[in-house]
């Protein structure tokens, strides 16, 4: 089943998916790639969605793991505080 993303342009959700994985990672990425969201705009925050479920694509909201600096590194500002 097509679900349209962008009606202005006959979008789907894959072809925003498929854009996504090929490493298109924003609307506006999405935009210049396939104009969707480029005429009255209503599809942006779906687009948005779509690629914020991690469409392929590293989302901000992804944790990055922490650095574990060397305990040698910290001793100078332990012993500065
Ligand atoms: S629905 Fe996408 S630009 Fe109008």
């Amino acid at each position: 089943m097509r679900v349209y993303v962008c009606s202005c342009f006959g979008i789907t959700e894959e072809q925003v998916k498929q854009h996504a994985d090929s490493g298109r990672c924003t609307p506006r990425q999405i935009a210049s790639s396939c104009k969707a969201g480029t005429d009255c705009g209503s599809c942006v925050r779906r687009i948005q969605a779509l690629l914020g479920r991690g469409a392929g694509c590293v989302t901000r909201t992804e944790k990055i793991p922490p650095v574990s600096a060397p305990a040698s590194l910290c001793t100078d500002a332990a012993e500065a505080a």
